[in-house]
């Protein structure tokens, strides 16, 4: 048995979480600690909120709340989608946690009293209009290794590279919009390059085998650009003050204190627990991993590491498992633009399906590329994999065993190859599934349990017991026994990848009955694990079908995402001029009543009206006719302007305007109040 810390990024909370968050960090850290802990390894898996830095702050003031209340409306949003997806976290903490605060400020001081920062005065950006340096999400300026033009001030989205402010070409304030200027000010700093040789020694030549290629083609090319000192404080209000004189004002730089974060939430179920907390993050024999997604690699792989190994006493990661990102049907996953699957949300419309999403996001897991998730995808997997394969076996196995044994597992006669070959073949899914996730390969292991789903199908398929049964029940007694252990099999087996449906097949097969233990060492070994005589349950089905109307449905929502952006980012012609109070008076407009209409011939557009003011009845040319046909405008009740000067249309003179309006499908109305009471758009047509 081994001690294994597993963490798992802290997710900032401006937001709640999506797919994007499951798919790339929690689903595949939660598999890999379920596992862990059913091999009776010593796990503890750990996360919490990232409360701090400049996401949270901008979120506040973009709502006009405090930061404070900001992080603990996500807090309780995200927590509570963790539960709800089943991740099971041994403690899932804050970083506004006192605790916290104490662990990251004792870590700095540590360093401090080392001298392992160096202590400088330098010119940093400075928006003198909004009174602040600008730091981190504060400034937007071109990346100056690939030449995004929207990257952060500490980290480009686009290529992932992570720099200073200062590096930024072009840099604009987030703020105010206004080039900064130069302010100088003193801060702290850790300097990598004193650590590169470590670091190029401990990864590039200690984990070149086992490091994911993603990851460790990253940190290589990080290295071999040379690094540099990154500045660990910050001239910002919201964070955790820097403990020392002469740092007023300052907090400490947000990638510094979050991933201290692991090690206070590690104290805080610790304490909770009554344990030590300390052989999690210094014992030489506790193999420690961060699940991570690719923008975080150089925070786990270099920075927090220099970090740990800077303090001394702490262990290093042995694998940082990072994923690619997750798109959304082609596009990437976005919180502003709102192109997400919000977990909070999928649950109302999916409820009790927590596993079709994650096995969908395991199946198709951006292990080693970026991947999309479609809705179409989504629903086939459920239709065709989960549906018509594991639960399709399990039903069977079900409705067979009380149809013709009462529910009770039968006693198995004479065993032919197939029964053996079978069996023999069970034994070997908890290796090939443990291989693969050792290795994080989450997609490749959960094909496999869903083959061995494939294996039970086939055996009855292939045996057909419904036939059987009519000429030789002590055979149907051999297939269902076997089927039934097949069904343990991945009663078992399935717990790292669908927890719920584990939960919910165990009780159908009465595990709390048995006192054979469920192992995946007993699957391996050929155990019984389902004895004759035993009883199951009838139960509910495990997975049901996902109709094509509820996939249209999220499509349609994610079509309005589209154009609600569109409509946002799109530039409305600018309002004319201003009027005054005295030329809007000089408008006359009266209601009207239509006597008469005429299509002018060789026009698409234009009707000949004639038009009852109530001074007069007067000719009005109206460009209408694509919208209302002659005869129906007859008699019509319309607001006119009676006062505009006259003017000739197609040889007719027109003696005023009919004033329309579009409503709220954008249908051409008549301006008249008895008819309409939501018009949107004022628009005169003449
Ligand atoms: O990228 C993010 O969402 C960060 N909040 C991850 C922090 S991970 C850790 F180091 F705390
Ligand atoms: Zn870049």
């Amino acid at each position: 048995m081994s001690r294994i810390t597993i963490t798992a990024a802290l997710p900032y909370t401006n937001g709640p979480i999506h797919i994007g968050h499951l798919a790339g960090v929690y689903v595949p850290a939660d598999i890999y600690a379920r596992f862990l802990r059913l091999q009776g390894h010593d796990v503890a898996f750990i996360c919490g909120s990232d409360e701090h830095g400049v996401p949270i702050t901008i979120k506040a003031k973009k709502e006009g709340v405090s930061p404070q209340d900001i992080v603990d409306k996500y807090h309780a949003i995200i927590e509570k989608s963790f539960v709800d997806f089943g991740i099971s976290f041994d403690n899932y903490s804050r970083t506004s946690a006192p605790i916290h605060h104490k662990t990251a400020a004792d870590f700095f001081k540590t360093l401090y009293d080392k001298g392992e920062f160096i202590e400088e005065v330098t010119e940093q950006l400075y928006d003198a209009e909004a009174n602040q340096f600008l730091a981190d999400r504060f400034i937007i300026g071109t990346c100056p290794k690939c030449g995004y033009e929207e990257s952060y001030g500490d980290q480009c989205e686009n290529c992932g590279t992570s720099h200073n402010a200062t590096d930024l070409i072009n840099p604009k304030s987030a703020i105010t919009g206004a080039t900064p200027s130069l302010k100088e000010t003193r801060h702290w700093f850790l300097p990598l390059d004193k650590h590169e040789a470590f670091l190029r020694e401990w990864i590039l030549e200690g984990h070149k085998k086992d490091w994911k290629p993603n990851v460790y083609g990253q940190v290589k090319s990080w290295i071999d650009d040379g690094l540099r000192p990154r500045a660990v404080t910050r001239d910002l209000d919201w964070g955790i003050k820097v403990p020392v004189e002469g740092a007023e004002g300052k907090v400490l730089y947000v990638w510094f204190d979050a991933p201290i974060g692991y090690i206070s939430s590690t104290k805080e179920w610790a304490e909770r627990e009554g344990i030590d907390w300390e052989p999690y993050w210094k014992d030489k024999d506790t193999k420690l991993y961060h699940f991570i997604g690719k923008d975080n690699i150089v925070f786990h792989c270099i920075i927090f590491p220099a970090m740990l190994k800077a303090e001394g006493s702490y262990i290093l990661p042995e694998n940082v498992p990072a994923n690619e990102f997750l798109n959304l049907e082609g596009n990437k996953l976005s919180t502003s633009r709102n192109w997400a699957v919000w977990l909070h949300e999928y649950l109302n419309e999916f409820p009790q399906k927590q596993d079709v999403l994650r096995y969908v996001l395991t199946a198709n897991a951006p292990e080693t590329k970026d991947n999309d998730f479609t809705w179409k995808d989504f629903q086939a997997r459920n239709n065709n994999e989960l549906v018509a394969i594991f639960g399709n076996f399990i039903n069977r196995v079900v409705v067979l065993t009380h149809k013709y044994f009462d529910g009770r597992v039968p006693k198995p006669q004479d065993l032919l190859n197939v029964d053996k070959e079978t069996l023999e073949n069970v034994k070997h899914y908890p290796k090939i599934i443990s291989k693969s996730i050792e290795r994080f390969r989450f997609r490749e292991a959960s094909q496999e349990l869903m083959n061995l789903a494939r294996l039970g199908n086939k055996y009855l398929a292939d045996e057909e017991p419904w036939k059987v049964i009519k000429e030789d029940e002590s055979r149907v007694q051999t297939i269902m026994y076997i089927a039934l252990q097949i069904a343990a099999a991945l009663a078992i087996l399935s717990e790292p990848f669908l927890p719920f449906t584990s939960n919910k097949l165990k009780s159908i097969l009465g595990e709390s009955k048995l006192d054979s233990d469920w192992s995946w060492q007993g699957i391996t070994e050929g155990r019984e694990l389902l004895s004759v005589g035993h009883v199951i349950e009838k139960g509910e089905l495990l997975f049901s079908k996902i109709e094509n109307a509820e996939v249209d449905q999220q499509l349609a929502k994610l079509e309005a995402s589209k154009k609600a952006n569109e409509a946002a980012n799109s530039k409305v012609d600018p309002q004319k001029e201003e009027i005054s109070w005295n030329d809007f008076s000089k408008l006359d407009i009266r209601v009207g009543t239509i006597l008469d209409a005429k299509k002018i011939p060789k026009t698409k557009k234009l009707l000949a009206l004639k038009v009852d003011t109530g001074i007069d009845v007067r000719t009005i040319v109206s460009g209408i006719a694509e919208s209302f046909s002659a005869d129906e405008v007859v008699g019509k009740k319309v607001t006119v302007l009676v006062n505009l000067a006259p003017r000739e249309l197609r040889g007719i003179e027109s003696q005023g305007m009919i004033l329309m309006a579009e409503d709220e499908a954008g249908k051409l109305v008549f301006v008249n109040p008895d008819e309409h009471s939501k018009l949107v758009n004022g628009l005169p047509i003449s």
